[in-house]
């Protein structure tokens, strides 16, 4: 076994090599054969990667914070990039398996169903109990735990080692457990509203709640899953920190990026726009750049579908500091006319644009709000949780409504 390097694929093509020095740090380097597309606009085929850039890359498909820790503890796999990605690459975001040199992509696909008991074990165990032949070789970003599976029929089933999934099933939080709910809700409002998002269902099982989200860089292709490329905005831009710190990354680069990379700028920066207020307004004070993508759908570069979105604002004792600054505001109570005016000026775009579209979405969410919370209840009992992202909204359109 050839312990410092990992083989990266994309379906049954070689995309190139990726290989660990003596401190840990990797690089990549493209197979000369190959040309489809580049894994990302931080890593164009052309040209050798800038230190580091390669590294955050391929970091940055890796889980985070306690989800990352117990993951490790699992597989008793040392907290390192490198040896995560072998041991986890082969289901990631987007189209590429990253895979030990010894091991060919498996293009076999099978599924074996999840009965109840299995499934109510998984939910209590956030994952944990997952057997040891379906060790998970699945990556996923982000510090919530959280399962690829495949959904037909209404019956949920694993993937067999290498098998494209279709769905993220995302787990409780111990210490929150009304989290699947606010990130239905959020996600809910947020399409009512007319943001692009993610299709996502709330289940209960054994009195726990999870989200169920359908994959939206998966595609059935005559009944086989096919794997679609996307990278997140952290990734895109090649930056290792997901918070803005100081200036970086700040919103205006993410909006930039759109403008200067999609298929369909105009559609795709005013996506934005709205998903930056939205947030503002529901109390999402968690909308890091990794919480943005793009795909890479026939050779055309889009924003993907908003996922993610929820009010964290209504979960006790978190920090409220937007993840993005609106202009050099990061308290969301505290954002005033100014702030607006210099997130117009630093995305370069008319303040009478942005105040049209802020007005207009406060409009749509003091009207879709009890519409959504009566669909959310109607499915599944009063949810008097929702009174906290009620009051916070309410809080926030009597901030913003007047400019
Ligand atoms: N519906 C989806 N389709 C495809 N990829 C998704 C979807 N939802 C999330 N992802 C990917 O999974 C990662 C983690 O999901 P996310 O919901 O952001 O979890 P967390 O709450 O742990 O941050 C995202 O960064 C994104 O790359
Ligand atoms: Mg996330």
């Amino acid at each position: 076994m050839i312990e410092d390097e990992l083989n990266v694929w994309c379906d049954d093509q070689i995309v190139g090599y990726l290989w660990r020095n003596e401190v840990g740090v990797m690089s990549f380097r493209y197979d000369d054969d190959w040309n489809r597309f580049p894994l990302s606009i931080s890593l164009p085929i052309d040209k050798k990667p800038e230190r580091l850039i390669a590294h955050r890359f391929f970091a940055n498909l890796l889980p985070e914070g306690f989800a990352r820790e117990r993951l490790c503890r699992r597989l008793r796999c040392p907290d390192a990039d490198f040896d995560l990605l072998r041991e986890i690459g082969a289901e990631c975001a987007g189209a590429i398996s990253i895979l030990p040199v010894e091991k060919a992509p498996d293009l076999q696909h099978a599924y074996r169903k999840i009965e109840e008991a299995e499934l109510v074990k998984l939910i209590e165990t956030r994952g944990a109990s997952i057997t040891v032949e379906n060790k998970p070789r699945l990556s996923l970003a982000g510090a919530q735990d959280k399962i690829t599976v495949h959904v037909d029929n209404d019956l949920i089933y694993l993937p067999v080692q290498q098998t494209p999934s279709t769905h993220i099933l995302k787990f409780e939080v111990s210490d929150f457990k009304n989290v699947p709910l606010y990130e239905v809700f959020t996600t809910s409002l947020a399409q009512a509203v007319g943001l692009n998002t993610i299709d996502i269902e709330l289940r209960v099982l054994a009195s726990k709640s999870y989200t169920l989200s359908k994959r939206y860089d998966r595609r059935i292709k005559e009944g086989e899953v096919m794997r679609i490329h996307q990278e997140d905005f952290c990734q895109a831009l090649g930056f290792k920190e997901k918070y803005q710190r100081g200036d970086e990354p700040n919103f205006a680069q993410c909006y930039h990026l759109i403008i200067e990379h999609s298929a369909n700028p105009l559609e795709d920066a005013e996506q934005l726009l709205k998903w930056q207020l939205f947030n503002v307004i529901v109390g999402n004070s968690d909308a890091h750049i990794k919480n943005l993508s793009f795909l890479y759908d026939n050779n055309q570069t889009r924003l993907a579908p908003f996922y993610d979105l929820v009010s964290t604002r209504a979960i006790e004792h978190l920090d409220m500091t937007l993840a993005l600054s609106v202009g050099s505001q990061n308290k969301p109570n505290q954002i005033t006319e100014k702030s607006l005016i210099e997130m117009a000026n630093q995305c370069r775009i008319r303040p009478r644009r942005l105040f049209d579209i802020l007005n207009q979405l406060i409009t749509a969410v003091e009207k879709q709000y009890q519409p959504t919370r009566s669909a959310i209840e109607r499915q599944y009992g009063a949810q008097p949780a929702l009174q906290r992202v009620e009051r916070i909204i309410e809080k926030q359109i009597k901030l913003l409504g007047k400019f």
